[in-house]
């Protein structure tokens, strides 16, 4: 493990899922592939704070970094034209207590609408909020204890402000 690591880019809660993700392999380079694809799942694409962070972090040239990112067709290092991200914790607590339900809630409202959707759905595996689960990352900011029709209710607002 390496002895001294740089706090993430902003405190956004997704960078717990990042980080959660680099810990587990003991912050060690060969995370690198595995810790862009839960950057890319979380924020949508790998912007230059993200892989300055991640690079860092895992002890990796920052050039080596943007490589990976570049070389393979799943990473994007622009966002796709989303306005608002929702990422849905999908770990074992949120599943207990029904992301799945959530999940189909939002793809259904979404993937339904015919004009290019403002908002991007992603899934987590664990936020680290399992007290609050099941949990959402509604543009960055935790919201627990969500039911199908509270997570529809915060999507409604953002496509009517849309409007
Ligand atoms: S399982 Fe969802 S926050 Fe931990």
């Amino acid at each position: 493990m390496k002895a001294a690591r740089i706090a993430p880019p902003s405190d956004d809660k997704r960078w717990r899922v990042v980080d959660a993700t680099m810990r587990r392999h003991g912050y060690h380079a060969h995370a690198l592939i595995e810790t862009l694809h839960a950057t890319q799942e979380s924020f949508g694409f790998l912007d230059e704070d993200a892989l300055r962070y991640i690079a860092a972090t895992l002890g990796v040239a920052l050039s080596h970094a943007y490589g990976v990112a570049t070389f393979y067709r799943r990473f994007t290092l622009k966002p796709r034209g989303a306005r608002h991200t929702c990422v849905v914790c999908t770990g074992t607590a949120c599943h207990l207590k029904g992301a799945p339900a959530l999940l189909d809630a939002l793809h259904r409202r979404i993937d339904n609408d015919p004009t290019n959707p403002p908002v991007s759905i992603m899934a987590a595996r664990c936020l680290a909020s399992c007290g609050l689960a099941p949990a959402v990352v509604f543009d960055g900011k935790v919201v627990g204890n969500l039911t199908p029709d509270l997570t529809i209710e915060r999507i409604e607002k953002w496509l009517s402000d849309e409007s």
